[in-house]
């Protein structure tokens, strides 16, 4: 019998329930009118952004296929982050976050106090000029890699890049769409990304847990950009719930699907028209899942408010702005804080 971690031990009303034995599906969305588009045959996409404002609206979270990310770069990446978790900590911890970079491998992190059954892997996808580390700090800058970078597995970084771009490209494309279907331009989003965005990647491993009802791989929580774009291995876990007071759905993996879940920002842009949704992670006893989100960050100076265009007399703005960059590096900084001391919250990006 295996002692149990009392760091990782769930509060009775947040323990997953481990009979669903049928995940189901959140809306599937083809993504191949804007995919397969050229020139000379341009598809119509107005059923499309229709598709995508219902399950905005509806759920916030939907998978997409006919995405056009090669299937080939997201297997070298799912087997590059399997060999990268597979070696000893010790080979692990050469590359962990630290203050010259809080872009790296850690194994500890707190959902809501609770300890996550998981180990990470971070990579921030622009090298950044300008971003501060910490609060009192301004000379201490973020960087890509921890120094010295990971040289395990071979063309891990160039794989790590290459499938960050890709990423990238498919968030603006789905911005766009967003865009759209709230009736706006569809490069209305863009000013906030083009030059400096905050974005990164995360690999997840989550090992097999021996008590798995009672903790979880990652506890509840809303993601805080726009949109996450989240590649799910086939073990499945990732849990949804879209209105607070539904239950908790298991997210059907579906092979080479994207899950795309909307976080705080696009709720605060859109005023309320689209929300941001809970999800947490359950883990199993028996095999280790990973996972690869991307989420996606404006520029550091953002200043996060309702768009003009969807405030009106009837629906004023529900929001006070906020300066994304101060958001990023208090949270950073309680990263820091945290490192060594226990049970403390510390922030889900
Ligand atoms: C997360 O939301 O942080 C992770 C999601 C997942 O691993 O499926
Ligand atoms: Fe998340």
């Amino acid at each position: 019998m295996e002692k149990v971690d009392q760091a990782f031990i769930q509060y009775p009303q947040h323990r997953p329930n481990l009979t669903i034995i049928q995940p189901e599906h959140i809306p599937i969305i083809d993504l191949s009118p804007i995919t397969n588009h050229t020139v000379s045959h341009p598809s119509p996409i107005e059923g499309l952004v229709k598709e995508i404002g219902n399950a905005c609206k509806e759920w916030g979270f939907f998978q997409v296929i006919n995405h056009g990310v090669s299937l080939t770069l997201r297997q070298n990446i799912e087997k590059a982050s399997k060999l990268f978790f597979a070696q000893s900590l010790e080979e692990k911890r050469k590359v962990s976050r630290d203050e010259s970079s809080p872009m790296g491998y850690y194994d500890t992190e707190h959902t809501k106090n609770i300890r996550d059954w998981k180990e990470v892997f971070d990579f921030l996808a622009k090298d950044p000029t300008f971003v501060p580390l910490t609060s009192d700090e301004h000379d201490n800058r973020l960087t890509q890699w921890t120094n010295p970078s990971p040289q395990y597995p071979p063309h891990f970084r160039d794989i790590i890049k290459e499938y960050v771009e890709e990423m990238e490209k498919l968030s603006f494309k789905l911005m766009e769409l967003i865009a759209l279907s709230l009736g706006l331009e569809a490069k209305r989003f863009e000013e906030f990304f083009i030059k400096d965005q905050t974005s990164f990647l995360r690999l997840n491993y989550y090992p097999p847990c021996p008590y798995p009802h009672l903790a979880l791989g990652v506890g509840r929580h809303k993601d805080s950009g726009p949109l996450t774009i989240l590649a799910q291995d086939e073990v499945g876990g990732l849990e949804v719930r879209p209105k607070a007071d539904q239950d908790w759905i298991r997210v059907k993996p579906i092979p080479n699907a994207y899950i795309i879940n909307l976080g705080d920002m696009i709720q605060v842009w859109s005023n309320d028209a689209y929300e941001s949704v809970e999800h947490r992670v359950v883990v199993n006893s028996e095999k280790a899942r990973f996972s690869i989100p991307f989420f996606l960050f404006p520029a550091h100076d953002t200043v996060v408010k309702p768009l003009e265009e969807l405030i009106n007399e009837q629906n004023p703005s529900k929001f006070r702005p906020y300066k994304w960059g101060k958001f990023l590096v208090h949270r950073l900084d309680s990263n820091f804080k945290k490192q060594n001391a226990e049970n403390v919250q510390t922030y889900h990006y």
